[in-house]
């Protein structure tokens, strides 16, 4: 049985849908940023401010592989920018069925608005990065995925439905003789 990995773009949707996910198949949620904010007892934000994103980004390489002796099943969701180290590429393939959350800027714009958790969108022209990101970002992200859902303007029940159906069929695909 395999784990259920999100992957996509700040403001996607992965912790929500993740939560869901992990609800309906009854199974454990792990999120890369909470779990790497707990163990430096700090956000992601002060991450970035005292070590650097260098540093953050080797947190989330080391978790990663951590992450690939984890047992039982999970919905793993990761960091909008852990699949961007060439590295970090197999071990995310490696770990379970990808599903990429795809959304288009104005809704990461709409569902970042106010929030001043991300570093990398801080300090203004955060709709031109937004789209810079997602140009270098979305071959990636579609390269390692096994299936892409488009989440804008749809209610997250819909993506969970979606990518549910997805995951069983691809389990019950697995186990047919
Ligand atoms: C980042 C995404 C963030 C967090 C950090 C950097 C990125 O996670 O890891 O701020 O480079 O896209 P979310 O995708 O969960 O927001």
């Amino acid at each position: 049985m395999k784990n259920i990995v999100l992957i996509g773009y700040m403001g996607a949707g992965k912790s929500t849908v993740g939560i869901q996910l992990s609800d309906r198949f009854q199974i454990a949620f792990e999120d890369t940023d909470q779990v790497i904010e707990k163990r430096q007892n700090m956000a992601v934000s002060e991450i970035f401010e005292k070590y650097g994103e260098e540093s953050f980004r080797t947190m989330e390489t080391e978790l990663l592989a951590q992450m690939a002796e984890g047992k039982g099943r999970r919905v793993i969701a990761l960091g909008g920018g852990t699949p961007m180290r060439f590295e970090n590429r197999e071990r995310i393939k490696a770990l379970g069925i990808v599903i990429y959350l795809r959304a288009r800027p104005d809704t990461i714009m709409e569902r970042l608005s106010g929030d001043t958790s991300r570093p990398l969108l801080r300090g203004g022209g955060a709709r031109q990065k937004i789209e810079q990101m997602l140009k270098e970002r979305g071959p990636v992200y579609e390269s390692l995925s096994d299936l892409t859902v488009d989440t804008d303007g749809k209610a997250f029940e819909n993506i969970v439905d979606e990518i549910g159906g997805f995951y069983e069929a691809a389990c019950n695909k697995r186990t047919e003789p």
